[in-house]
């Protein structure tokens, strides 16, 4: 049986907002809280969910970015938050992550040579002309001319930039690659050709991704599988086609409800459900189920009250009715 390439257990991020006089922190907001997930090798697991839900401290904290406040992240079964710094640097070569904005996330002041083959140089792995080989054989492979090495970003349009950041990424031979909105900030005649470069390059480097987007219709067209997150958990999470045909919490089915669909018959099947409300205040959690306030299924009484329905595998309202209604049909089946 194949292991999994990466685990994460019952992860908590918690971000200090206020302290008082003493230092101590009194609020935090809770941005990621209580997040298990599984990533197979070679898999695109799509992370979707709308701005503010903690998809990049997720991501962030997967890469070592961001300290975790508590739970574990198994990288190849190895605990990435309990290790020694040093055996830590081993693995963390192995997550790389790539950047939504390819504008800001690039120095200006520094060429593509410098750029793309500054992990290397940190890391006193390669230098001279066998750093300018690494580069330039990365540069093609990521669709640029090893030609344009001495130039800088502000040269390069959106797209290449992103070229850019993707060589930078995978200079080290990355295992895992964490993608938070990786064409989000590109023009849609540019998108798809960012994405068929890394799909061909998870193809040729075995690479598994764990693809951040609030996009819906960008995840379909690369997840494997879906992760639904809200409010720094993960309400739902199944097969990319499992997921778009028969969303089954409420806030998937709210989301898929705004998908534009390409297939006139299938359109208006459902219509687009409203989200009312913003997010609840990361600092201030409601009782009960964070979307409780948003969701047309609720019951006043129960949602928004006492227990989480969502957690330790209970189902909510409308996923019971949708289980009811499962039996029935198996049952109405039943020769
Ligand atoms: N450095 C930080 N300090 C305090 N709060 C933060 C910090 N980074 C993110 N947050 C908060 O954590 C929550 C999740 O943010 P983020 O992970 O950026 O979400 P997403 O990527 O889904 O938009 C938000 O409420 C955000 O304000
Ligand atoms: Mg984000």
């Amino acid at each position: 049986m194949t292991e999994p390439i990466l685990e994460v257990k019952d992860l908590h991020v918690r971000f200090p907002v206020r302290r008082n006089m003493l230092g101590r922190t009194t609020v935090e907001n809770h941005a990621v809280s209580g997040v298990d997930l599984t990533l197979m090798p070679g898999e695109t697991l799509g992370l979707v969910g709308e701005s503010g839900c903690g998809k990049t401290t997720l991501g962030r904290t997967i890469v070592g970015a961001q300290q975790a406040t508590s739970g574990s992240i198994l990288y190849d079964g190895h605990d990435l938050t309990a290790l020694k710094s040093r055996e830590k640097g081993r693995y963390r070569r192995q997550i790389r992550m790539v950047f939504q904005d390819p504008f800001s996330s690039l120095n200006p002041r520094m060429t593509l040579r410098q750029i793309i083959g500054d992990p290397l140089v940190a890391t006193g792995e390669a230098r001279g002309a066998e750093l300018e080989d690494r580069v330039a054989a990365i540069m093609r492979k990521v669709g640029l001319s090893p030609d344009y090495m001495d130039r800088y970003p502000h040269a390069f349009s959106g797209g290449q930039r992103q070229r850019v950041n993707i060589a930078r990424a995978l200079i080290v031979n990355p295992k895992l690659v964490v993608a938070d909105e990786p064409v989000s900030a590109l023009d849609v005649s540019v998108r798809a050709q960012i994405l068929n470069l890394l799909r061909e390059l998870q193809e040729e480097y075995g690479l598994t991704y764990l693809f951040i987007s609030h996009d819906l219709s960008v995840i379909e067209n690369i997840a494997d599988r879906v992760a639904v997150m809200y409010f720094g958990k993960i309400v739902e999470l199944a097969g990319t086609a499992a997921l778009y045909e028969r969303p089954q919490h409420p806030y998937t089915e709210a989301l898929m409800s705004a998908v534009p669909i390409p297939d006139p018959a299938l359109r208006g099947r459902g219509g687009r459900i409203l989200l009312p409300d913003e997010l609840p205040d990361p600092a201030n959690p409601p009782p009960g189920c964070a979307f409780a306030r948003r969701c047309r299924y609720a019951e006043p009484g129960r949602c928004d009250t006492g227990a989480i329905p969502l957690e330790d595998g209970a189902r909510c309202v409308r996923q019971e009715e949708l289980d009811l209604q499962g039996i029935v049909e198996a049952e109405s089946t039943k020769p």
